[in-house]
């Protein structure tokens, strides 16, 4: 089984950024831990600040891979592109974000992304990118 995971805008601060709000652990070490809890799976992981570097990356993945796991950070407020993006693709979509965005400023709480993804997880903190993975396990096993 092949999952993406595409972090968009700041996440490289992760560990570094509002550790009140995203906390302490820089992703790439998260990423290792989940890499060799799930060894059957092989990861492919992008970070970019640039908005058409996501959507290259979903275009890229969208159909040949089993599932994508994207935290589409700030753009997600923002990216109607982002959201074209999903909806062109055949790979099904999770939404991740770590804080839950919905008890936080009101910008936060649209999303051009959820729409189009099969479903959502925030405010879970970096679990919440295990529990998609989780979701893309038991959907290939039904
Ligand atoms: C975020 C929430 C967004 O509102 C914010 O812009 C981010 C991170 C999260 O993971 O909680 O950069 O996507």
């Amino acid at each position: 089984m092949r999952i993406s995971i595409i972090n968009g805008p700041n996440l490289n601060l992760l560990g570094i950024r509002e550790t009140d709000i995203y906390g302490n652990m820089p992703f790439e070490k998260y990423l290792e831990e989940l890499q060799s809890k799930y060894p059957q799976i092989e990861f492919s992981y992008l970070q970019s600040n640039i908005e058409g570097e996501l959507i290259n990356e979903i275009q890229r993945v969208g159909f040949n891979y089993d599932g994508i796991i994207i935290n589409p950070a700030g753009y997600t407020h923002t990216s109607v592109a982002l959201g074209d993006a999903i909806a062109a693709i055949k790979t099904p979509v999770i939404e991740v974000h770590i804080s839950n965005v919905h008890a936080r400023e009101d910008f936060r709480k649209l999303s051009h992304v959820s729409g189009k993804s099969v479903g959502s997880i925030f405010g879970l903190g970096l679990k919440g990118y295990e529990l998609a993975v989780h979701w893309f396990l038991n959907q290939s096993s039904l």
